[in-house]
């Protein structure tokens, strides 16, 4: 039919199911089921309706059968700071993981703000979105107690109290890199760390702690710093630090940010790290191995944490609550960043 030049041109009809099954000769419920993957079709069928998909440029679409199927066909993902390569990393894990499942990823950044992650869960509850992965450390309060969340809540990284988890032990982790230090003969030893009411932060603040105590090693209050995992704090803890009358002759950092922000104050300070002070970092970015010094660090298996937590949602989603939490293996990585302190090796210890 000839178009009139005042309609608009909204290109060709789209092609229909019904135009699949007349071109590959079978029935509808055939091509229905053949596209969904689901119930008894034939390999020659498949094959028929296949061709024929191919030869029409047929999409699915995918609200119509969202609405059908009571399924948005993606999973939401919370995280604090998208910016942060941590978290980056788990969402690529993630995303492997649901994309093998045939659903899509969507991410919301919060900025730690807890009226953002209520007003972003909210699709859970509406049916915008199958499920919840939460890097926020807490349920957005929305969701507490709503029946359709039941079921369809993971937590990584920081754990949500009777939420499925996958996280790993903060603390041994920290005490390991502690350990690392005080095994190289450092006496004085700092640490700065996240926000102070951060579950990671008191996990990791705690490991240092059991360490030096251990060791029978004091720590002044002011050689423990406490804000934020960034750069900016790392470097304005470690000025503050260093402005004491008895340095530190060495720095547990709670994650790779904060390390990098310490060594550049030092530096800044005309310092050279390991040699005048060492640093230890936490979570091994990408970055980590790349920057000068290359850091020590824990290395936090963050595909790893992404992938399990993206099919422990699948597996409740299929109706398994069984779930159970997993805690992830971490691993001391030493690099360029620390050495025995300075005052060892001018007693001639090397
Ligand atoms: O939330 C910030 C930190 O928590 C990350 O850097 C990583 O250590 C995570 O566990």
């Amino acid at each position: 039919m000839k178009r009139k030049a005042s309609e608009p041109d909204l290109g060709p009809s789209r092609p229909t199911m019904a135009d699949i099954a007349r071109i590959a000769g079978v029935s509808v419920a055939t091509v229905s089921r053949t596209l969904a993957g689901s119930g008894p079709v034939s390999a020659k069928n498949q094959k028929l309706v296949t061709a024929a998909v191919g030869q029409t440029g047929y999409v699915v679409n995918e609200v119509a059968r969202g609405l059908r199927l009571q399924r948005a066909g993606h999973v939401l993902v919370l995280v604090p700071n998208i910016a942060n390569p941590f978290f980056s990393g788990v969402l690529l894990g993630i995303e492997t993981a649901l994309q093998e499942a045939g659903l899509g990823m969507l991410v919301g950044n919060t900025g730690g703000d807890p009226d953002r992650e209520a007003s972003l869960s909210r699709s859970l509850l509406t049916g915008g979105t199958d499920g919840l992965i939460l890097l926020t450390g807490r349920m957005p309060t929305p969701i507490l107690d709503a029946p359709r969340a039941a079921g369809r809540i993971v937590a990584v990284s920081e754990p949500i109290a009777g939420v499925p988890t996958v996280s790993i032990a903060n603390a041994d982790a920290a005490a390991t890199a502690t350990r690392h230090l005080i095994g190289l003969g450092h006496r004085r030893i700092a640490h700065i760390g996240g926000p102070a009411d951060n579950a990671l932060t008191q996990g990791r603040m705690e490991g240092f702690h059991t360490a030096m105590a251990s060791a029978r090693l004091s720590v002044p209050r002011n050689w423990v710093c406490l804000a934020d995992f960034s750069i900016a704090f790392g470097e304005q803890a470690m000025r503050q630090l260093l402005s004491l009358r008895t340095r530190p002759t060495a720095v547990v950092c709670g994650n790779d940010e904060i390390a990098i922000g310490a060594i550049k104050a030092a530096r800044e300070q005309g310092l050279s790290v390991p040699r005048d002070l060492s640093v230890t970092g936490f979570d091994d970015i990408d970055v980590a191995y790349a920057f000068n010094p290359a850091l020590t660090t824990i290395r936090q298996p963050r595909h790893d944490f992404g992938q399990e937590a993206a099919r422990i949602l699948l597996s409740l989603l299929d109706g398994n609550m069984e779930v159970k939490d997993r805690l992830l293996p971490v691993e001391l990585i030493v690099r360029g960043s620390t050495d025995r302190p300075r005052e060892a090796t001018r007693d001639g210890e090397r």
